[in-house]
């Protein structure tokens, strides 16, 4: 039987690199960094109840509420930890924005300042970890601005506001079945899966493409009734199925995480909904844009996907604040485009009048 012969995330990197000879390794040297950060709460996540994971932090459900006034769980706060700890000492980073913290993370001043700043979610979906359902680990990484750079300063929430067109790389891991780290550094989309017996993740999954057609969708069906008149008409079509205007059957999906969600949809096609929506309208979205839904947009365009707000490319946003959260569209191209297409059409007046049903006096 011969053995085959698969790149390690560290070769991948080194093969990427040579695209650019001036580079000087700082970007591999984050990325693998980021990467040990992943292996440590994949480590984590696996020993579940006998690590003494789950649950919250503190007995007291209510004091357990994180900057989002989400309910953490332990695992959030660990993989927060993995994070900043496995990332700020190398000397590339001049800052982190993290979903657990409501200000910026400052490298401590004894270690040294670098080019790049990281933002990530270090634990999306964590409402499914104590029922061993996969979550994951979401980051994207930015050019810190010139100054920050020049002088070493602290970074201050400005300077993360940058449009998703800016990230350098993006990328989560998953924590199912296999752990996978999925990575686009401009040039494409690939995906690693961990070796659990030699520790490195390995290319498994080189330039990976999302079909642009599909008959699966996801959204959380029970906050339709908030749902805008595009957005309905798009799930009402898909239900319609064969002998509705689609003129197919469509399955529906829903994990509650989205990071896993993305994945299935980048390995098999499908679009993924969490729209802005009428539930909360002081939350225009559930998702934020920053470490969530750019760094899952440039991947999803990076493997021939679309990312959108549902009326604009999600790539193009430009930011406001650290933990904004926006409406959120991504998946299979020419279905993501059809959702803009509705969002752009004027809405149709909906008649409750049953003589211009699609049965009517006036329709055979
Ligand atoms: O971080 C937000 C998140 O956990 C996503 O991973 C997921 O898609 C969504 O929330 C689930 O929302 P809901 O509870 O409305 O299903």
């Amino acid at each position: 039987m011969t053995t085959r012969r698969r790149f390690t995330l560290t070769q991948y990197l080194i093969e990427q690199r040579r695209r650019f000879p001036s580079a000087s390794g700082d970007f591999n040297a984050l990325i693998l960094d980021v990467a040990l950060a992943c292996k440590a709460i994949a480590r984590s996540v696996a020993f579940g109840e006998l690590g003494s994971v789950l649950g919250h932090p503190t007995p007291e459900v209510a004091t357990s509420i994180n900057v989002q006034g989400e309910v953490q769980k332990k695992m959030d706060v660990i993989s927060n930890e993995y994070f900043t700890q496995m990332t700020e000492w190398g000397g590339h980073l001049a800052g982190m924005a993290s979903e657990e913290l409501e200000e910026p993370y400052q490298i401590p001043e004894t270690l040294q300042r670098g080019k790049y700043m990281l933002v990530f979610d270090p634990l999306d979906g964590s409402s499914n970890i104590d029922v061993n359902v996969t979550v994951g680990s979401i980051f994207s990484v930015l050019r810190a601005p010139q100054d920050v750079i020049d002088s070493g300063r602290d970074v201050v929430e400005a300077d993360f506001l940058q449009s998703g067109t800016q990230q350098l790389a993006a990328g989560y891991a998953l924590y199912g079945p296999t752990t996978m780290l999925v990575l686009t550094v401009g040039n494409g989309v690939s995906g690693f899966t961990l070796d659990p017996n030699l520790g490195q993740f390995m290319l498994t999954h080189p330039d990976i493409q999302i079909p642009v057609d599909t008959h699966e969708f996801a959204i959380n069906a029970s906050n339709a009734r908030f749902w805008e008149a595009p957005v309905k008409r798009y799930v009402d079509e898909c239900l319609a199925g064969k002998p509705g205007p689609r003129a197919k059957d469509f399955n529906m999906r829903w994990i509650a995480s989205m990071v896993a969600e993305a994945h299935r949809i980048l390995m098999r096609g499908g679009v993924f909904l969490y729209p802005r929506d009428t539930k909360d309208t002081s939350k225009p979205g559930r998702l934020r844009l920053l470490y969530e839904a750019n760094p899952v947009g440039m991947i999803m365009e990076q493997a021939g996907g679309r990312a959108s707000t549902g009326e604009v490319p999600m790539l193009g946003v430009q930011p406001t604040s650290l933990h904004q959260r926006i409406g959120l569209v991504f998946g299979s191209k020419n279905e993501v485009e059809r959702i803009e297409r509705y969002h752009a059409e004027p809405v149709k007046v909906e008649l409750h009048n049953p003589l211009f049903a699609e049965r009517s006096l006036f329709r055979d």
